[in-house]
């Protein structure tokens, strides 16, 4: 059999749109306020995209910040992953929307959707490529434009959601450095507690469906929760295990941002440091697939991350679905 290469991440971007949204500009909006929106979820504000910015867009200009720290050029690129529950249209592929934008010719491209776990879904995907030698430089791209398909009349969902993008490029990096595990999972029983009923095959865009708002992010707050608190925990322990560390060589966790009070409840179960744990989502609220990779390029340029940090990156989101994955940082 042929030897396995070692995957790991070559160079960051991110791409946040200017528009800040703080809960003052919600209160104007929605029967709600900053007070409620900071105890119960810890976000103060979002970015917002504007009208004439798609998903595809800001996963452009993550992709090209992301090349330019491998020091890489577009033509160097083998294969595009998006990751995004918010393309900009059902086909083509956002993915290969972002691959004629850069000019990245020769590589392959496509979409992934695991909602929120998108990008820890999208690295796994991208580091077996790398390993077995078949493709040598990726993009993983999460992005997601939440605020399109987000209902503007329900205070249980519209104080969450921001827009954004974060890109890494995926290469070969020494042995012992880069990838050192991965963790996936899926619950589709639990998939109703958070969806985006309409647009699709099962209920196609019609006037009922608009009338009715099924265009819009459903979701069963409490029962996420719920879920999320649980996944969160399981899935660090299970990848810092299979990576075959303990929790003492964990420097950084860079959690899905989707509550502040998910990630303190699994931060205290798993019993790691708050100053180990890295948190925007005060800045950002919940970006789906983009909240990782976006924090995960933030920590690396303010040099919160430095060379052979071992950083665990833990997701959960719709499906649903979980995953995580540790990484020995190689720059
Ligand atoms: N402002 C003021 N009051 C509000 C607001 C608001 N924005 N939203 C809800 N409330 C009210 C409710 O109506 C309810 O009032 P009632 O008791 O009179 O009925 C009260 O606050 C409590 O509501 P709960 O739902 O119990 O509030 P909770 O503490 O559970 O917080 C929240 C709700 C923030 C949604 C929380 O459940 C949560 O974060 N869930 C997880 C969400 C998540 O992680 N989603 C990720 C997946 S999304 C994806 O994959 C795209």
């Amino acid at each position: 059999m042929k030897e396995l290469l070692q995957p790991g991440i070559l160079g960051t971007g991110s791409y946040l749109p200017k528009r800040v949204m703080t809960n003052f500009d919600l209160e104007k909006i929605v029967d709600t306020n900053n007070e409620w929106i900071i105890k119960r979820t810890g976000i103060k504000e979002r970015r917002i995209a504007g009208p004439e910015i798609a998903t595809s867009d800001m996963a452009t200009e993550a992709s090209i910040k992301a090349i330019e720290d491998a020091g890489l050029t577009a033509k160097d690129i083998d294969l595009i992953i998006v990751a995004t529950t918010t393309p900009d249209m059902p086909f083509p592929a956002t993915a290969c929307i972002v691959q004629g934008n850069i000019g990245a010719t020769q590589a392959a491209a496509f979409d992934l959707e695991a909602a929120c776990s998108g990008f820890v879904y999208g690295i796994t995907v991208a580091s077996q490529f790398i390993a077995t030698g078949f493709y040598k430089n990726i993009i993983v791209v999460g992005a997601d434009c939440l605020s399109r398909v987000t209902n503007w009349k329900d205070r249980n969902t519209c104080v969450l959601f921001g827009d954004g993008a974060g890109a890494v490029v995926m290469g070969r990096v020494p042995d012992g450095e880069g990838m050192l595990s991965h963790y996936l999972g899926a619950d589709g029983t639990g998939g109703k507690s958070v969806l985006l009923p309409a647009g699709g095959s099962r209920l196609p865009a019609s006037h009922e469906t608009v009338e009715k708002g099924l265009h819009a992010i459903q979701m069963d707050g409490s029962e996420v929760f719920k879920f999320a608190t649980r996944a969160m925990y399981s899935a660090a322990i299970e990848a810092i295990d299979k990576a075959g560390l303990s929790l003492e060589d964990v420097d950084l966790m860079i959690p899905h941002q989707a509550n502040i009070r998910i990630i303190e409840a699994a931060r205290k179960k798993i019993n790691l440091p708050l100053e180990k744990v890295y948190i925007n989502l005060d800045r950002y609220g919940n970006m789906s697939a983009a909240s990782i990779p976006v924090a995960l390029d933030e920590a690396v340029k303010s040099k919160m991350v430095k060379k052979g940090d071992h950083i665990v990156l833990v997701g959960f989101g719709g499906g649903l679905t979980w995953g995580s994955c540790v990484l020995e940082w190689s720059k």
